[in-house]
């Protein structure tokens, strides 16, 4: 269907055509453009092949008290021939009424809201008019359930002395705070004014400040156009500090010197990232680290990724995440995937980017140990998930399931793997040349998988004229022969002091003088199941495991810890990290490892504490593991 902008001098000859009765509109108006590929979106009610918003102007006020966002959400729409409904996805949210017209006048238009679907919400109907351009919704959000919104008493913070507030979008929570078009396959550019208490700050995947307003009042603008699972908000007591020209960090008082520290190297990441694959297009990049409780390691927000306080490690060595949220500045914000199904395009060729600008700046044999933790993770992975189940497929199929439920380590690990196996078809410099290429002719754009692999095979396969089992790697469950299993030198080291320990060596024979953070994590994963509580507690003396200031190390020695029944030895401290920290990837094979060896109990009463701490995302999966009910009375 063809999508035009609706103009008055348009509107006017439309209405002369009815008037003397001439051919009807939709034949007297441009031709038709090519056929568009099917992208429809399961995930979403939003029709936007019929009425499509293409830009937001969001007003918000901030009430930490109601624990509620209210105000306006006001959009530019573009209509098809014939269209009398613009939908939008919802849920939870409280709408009060619906205006449309053209930019200098609204009416009150007619509107329904349909019955609540798990996880998906409900689509918002609005009546529209053929020559409206502008709709704005009058709204308030739930104050217990949006989803996307953990809104943090001073107490969960650093410096406890102020409420916080920061939203999480990806994959389908957007439409918990904003009523929107929530699916990857549209892209918006939006503007947003927000009231929030005074002395606090407000930023946004936007242009952003970097001092209080005595007001509270902030504006901000995104020119770029984004999906809507980048519209991000984040509100507390924060300080920025510069790192380069064009980069910095938010963060709470508290934190920011040793977060200034911690990522010093943020600004050659990105003249790195430039270098492989072409011109950071979103002006500034800068970092916000949130209170613990934030629900993943990092968030790929545009101009500001939102990130865990556990990467501060206080020696730079978990700074692999901020290379690989920088990456999706290409990979995924710039290039985007279509539908959730096709979510190994945002992630797999984030974590391929991720390694290369690792290697750039730190080596070869750096980026080889990244590169054989990961393969540890997908081979665990594919185990869990089954070798033969489609859920190993790098294209996935999510209908009727929160697409949650695909965000494993297939479409990271296995889709960085993919894109390593091609890197060898073809050799390297032909590679970058291809995906160079690759992001500056889809910029801004979303892409399917078949759109992808149209892409390569023309573009990559034909042109060096090799072959490559394509159908196999994206369409097949499991692992292809082929996958190029990495090596590292420095791990077999470890691998050596691991077997000597197997074989009763004494923790203080081994050889450790060198080990940073990769080699301590390869290391704690090898040690064996049935550990006795004296050989457990020889490691925990010689190495100090459970006193770790490194979040990576400390969750690993945990599970292990959990597994071998050593953990009733440290229960204070493993106790203390789930009570403070919310990352999902550390929470669960935490509270698994406690289900699994019979200590369900124990693992109850850590989560009746530490639940209130979690976002959503996190209560949700972990409710799931401990069959959690609800603390009744
Ligand atoms: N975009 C993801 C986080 C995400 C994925 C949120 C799916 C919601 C749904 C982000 O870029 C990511 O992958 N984060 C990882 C970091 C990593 C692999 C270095 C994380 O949080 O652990
Ligand atoms: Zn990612």
């Amino acid at each position: 269907m063809s999508m035009r902008k609706i103009n008055i001098g348009l509107i006017f000859w439309l209405l002369a055509l009815f008037a003397c009765e001439s051919p009807s509109p939709e034949q007297a108006v441009e031709g038709s453009e090519a056929a568009a590929p099917d992208r429809s979106d399961y995930h979403s009610y939003a029709r936007p092949e019929e009425a499509r918003i293409t830009h937001l102007d969001l007003r918000l006020d901030v009430d930490f008290e109601a624990k509620q966002l209210s105000g306006l959400a006001r959009y530019a729409i573009e209509q098809a021939e014939g269209a009398d409904s613009l939908t939008l996805d919802v849920r939870n949210l409280n709408i009060q009424r619906v205006t449309a017209g053209t930019g200098a006048q609204e009416r009150e238009v007619a509107y329904t809201v349909s019955e609540d679907q798990e996880y998906i919400g409900s689509a918002l109907r609005i009546d529209i008019g053929p020559e409206d351009e502008v709709v704005t919704v009058y709204y308030k959000t739930d104050p217990d359930g949006a989803d996307a919104l953990d809104w943090l008493a001073p107490q969960q913070t650093a410096d406890k002395e102020a409420p916080f507030l920061y939203t999480q979008g990806q994959a389908i929570l957007t439409r918990t705070w904003i009523p929107i078009q929530d699916s990857p396959g549209v892209r918006i550019t939006y503007e947003a004014q927000i009231q929030v208490p005074e002395g606090l700050l407000a930023v946004m995947s936007a242009s952003n400040p970097q001092e209080v307003a005595p007001d509270g009042k902030y504006n901000f603008t995104m020119e770029q156009p984004i999906p809507p699972y980048l519209l991000a908000l984040a509100v507390g007591k924060l300080e920025f500090a510069p790192i380069g020209d064009r980069t910095g960090v938010y963060a709470e008082p508290s934190v920011v010197e040793d977060a200034v520290y911690e990522f010093a190297d943020l600004d050659d990441m990105l003249a790195s990232a430039e270098e492989l694959y072409g011109p950071y297009l979103w002006d500034r990049y800068d970092i916000i680290v949130l209170p613990p409780s934030f629900p993943f390691g990092g968030m790929e927000n545009p101009r500001l990724t939102f990130a865990t306080p556990t990467i501060i490690a206080g020696d730079r060595s978990l700074t692999a995440l901020v290379a690989h949220e920088l990456a999706h500045s290409w990979s995924g914000n710039l290039v985007t995937n279509a539908t959730w199904d096709d979510f190994w395009l945002n992630e797999g060729f984030t974590v391929y980017f991720e390694r290369r600008i690792m290697e750039a700046l730190y080596g070869k044999s750096y980026a080889n140990m990244l590169a054989q933790l990961g393969y540890q993770d997908l081979m665990a992975d594919v185990k869990d998930i089954g070798p033969e189940s489609e859920d190993t497929q790098l294209k996935l199929d999510l209908e009727g399931r929160d697409p949650d439920e695909g965000m494993t380590d297939i479409a990271y690990e296995k889709g960085a793997f993919f894109l390593a196996m091609l890197e060898g078809k073809v050799g390297r410099e032909n590679f970058d040349a291809f995906l160079r290429e690759y992001f500056e002719k889809h910029r801004f754009q979303t892409l399917t998988t078949e759109e992808f692999v149209q892409y390569l095979e023309k573009n990559l396969l034909e042109k060096y004229n090799v072959e490559a089992n394509i159908d196999e790697w994206i369409y097949g469950a499991g692992l292809p022969d082929n996958l190029p299993v990495p090596t590292s030198e420095r791990f077999a080291a470890v691998d050596q002091a691991a077997a000597s320990f197997k074989a009763g060596a004494k923790p203080g024979q081994l050889d450790t003088d060198e080990w940073t953070t990769h080699e301590w994590l390869h290391f704690l994963r090898q040690l064996p199941e049935g550990l006795s509580e004296e050989r457990m507690a020889a490691l925990d003396e010689a190495f100090g495991f459970s006193q770790s200031g490194n979040s990576e190390i400390l969750a690993a020695w945990f599970e292990k810890a959990i597994n071998n029944g050593y953990n009733k030895n440290i229960m204070p401290q493993i106790q203390a990290f789930l009570v403070e920290v919310g990352r999902r990837k550390f929470l669960a094979p935490l509270y698994r490892a406690f289900v699994e060896s019979g200590q369900r109990e124990a693992a109850l009463d850590i989560y009746e504490k530490a639940r209130p701490n979690y976002h959503a995302v996190s209560r949700n999966t972990i409710d799931e593991i401990l069959g959690y009910e609800g603390s009744k009375g």
